[in-house]
């Protein structure tokens, strides 16, 4: 486990004696959103524990590396060790846990690095926070929580005219990233049924917004529409996938972290299916207004499709709603826009992330996907 001067403060925190919350994989798409929000919203302190792999952007919680309620740990989740240390140490009241392996193509050419991180480091964090939880007395071991963030590609794929997923829908995951997730569900589940510890897991669709990494669709076809580059649409382009603004599933996290029951399972969507061809269309359209002067439709190609890839993601969010009182406040129209426009603003951050690594993934995963008829 590293502290890093500059990415916030660590070993010599102040805070660690204070309520707070512990987040990993806070360096990350969703999770320094999250945080961002969390400093925003709230007085209580938060660390965050990241390992900064490919996927994680320092720089993105820049402006909050000043901030007396930050505190920062560079440490793997699969070191059992390092993360009871952790606890130890800032004996958190509650965990978020983001960090993971988190984009499906990757887990086609490396599903190994997703059992190690998803299930494994679950498994491993898991057992850091029960020793922790364990050493707690009555009243603060019963008001402890540990959140575990999933997805909803762990119930596998629907067809057009299926219902939507459910808290009931069966485990079926079809990639090894949603298998891995599967697997690190079931350790959280276990963990309440087993061991009674405050465990709630929540199962949202597909993300977007600020911050996210141009490997996944939204911004990949943003920046490359930008730079002139093809927008690489698997096989048809008929893929449904569900939509959320990055900025509701962090309010759908925080109400069940202050009010979700222990031992259930939340799913939490954007009541915004569409088909990828229609998200890549929407973004071409959005980018000709706000930087006008190109037709970006010319750049569309379809190429080779996914092996496995899943047809459709819907989710029923009836459940957090009627319970938690909680829904989306964007709809995917407005949450687009933001999004094209953050893109569009903060070409330094896009530049910055689009290291060595990243041009050699582009150049791994596109290379073999030949040009297909639409
Ligand atoms: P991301 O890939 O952008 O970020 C993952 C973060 O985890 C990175 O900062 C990375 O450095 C860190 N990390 C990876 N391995 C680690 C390890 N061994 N130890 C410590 N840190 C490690 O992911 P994201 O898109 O922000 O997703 C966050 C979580 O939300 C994941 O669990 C993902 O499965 C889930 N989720 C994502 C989406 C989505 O659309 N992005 C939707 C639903 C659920
Ligand atoms: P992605 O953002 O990778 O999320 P997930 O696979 O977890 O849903 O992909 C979203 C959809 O977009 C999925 O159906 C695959 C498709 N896609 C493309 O058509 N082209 C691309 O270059 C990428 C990255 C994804």
């Amino acid at each position: 486990m590293t502290g890093l001067g500059d990415l916030g403060r660590a070993s010599d925190s102040s805070i660690e004696s204070e309520r707070m919350i512990l987040v990993t994989g806070g360096c990350g798409f969703i999770g320094s959103n999250f945080i961002l929000d969390w400093l925003a919203t709230h007085t209580e302190p938060v660390v965050n524990v990241d390992l900064l792999t490919y996927a994680a952007n320092p720089e993105t919680l820049a402006s909050v590396s000043v901030d007396k309620r930050y505190a920062f740990e560079r440490a793997d989740i699969c070191d059992t060790a390092a993360m009871k240390a952790i606890f130890a140490k800032y004996l958190p009241r509650a965990v978020i846990h983001f960090a993971a392996e988190s984009h499906v193509d990757r887990s086609i050419h490396g599903p190994m690095d997703f059992v190690r991180t998803n299930v494994l480091g679950t498994g491993s964090l898991l057992e850091a926070a029960r020793a922790h939880w364990k050493s707690l007395g009555d009243d603060a071991a019963a008001q402890f929580r540990f959140v575990h963030v999933s997805t909803d590609e762990v119930f596998g794929t629907l067809g057009a005219n299926d219902p939507k997923f459910s808290e009931h829908s069966r485990y079926e995951p079809n990639s090894p990233y949603s298998a891995s997730k599967a697997g690190s569900d079931h350790l959280a589940r276990a963990y309440f049924h087993t061991y009674g510890m405050p465990v709630m897991v929540t199962n949202c669709s597909n993300n977007y917004g600020p911050r996210q990494f141009p490997e996944k669709l939204i911004p990949l076809m943003i920046v490359n529409a930008i730079a002139g580059k093809p927008l690489p649409i698997y096989g048809d382009g008929m893929q449904i996938r569900d939509w959320l603004y990055v900025s509701d599933h962090c309010s759908a996290i925080r109400r069940v972290l202050e009010s979700g029951a222990p031992g259930e399972l939340y799913l939490i969507g954007g009541d915004a299916e569409m088909p990828n061809r229609d998200v890549v269309h929407t973004i071409c359209s959005l980018l000709a207004k706000h930087r006008p002067g190109t037709d970006y439709t010319k750049q569309i190609t379809h190429v080779t499709d996914r092996p496995g890839h899943d047809r459709r993601y819907a989710i029923d969010f009836s459940k957090i709603e009627r319970e938690l009182g909680w829904r989306p406040s964007e709809n995917f129209a407005t949450g687009i826009e933001k999004t094209v426009l953050w893109y569009l603003q903060n070409a330094e951050w896009v530049a910055h992330v689009q290291s060595g690594e990243y041009k050699t993934w582009i150049e791994k995963n596109y290379k073999e996907r030949s040009a297909t008829p639409a």
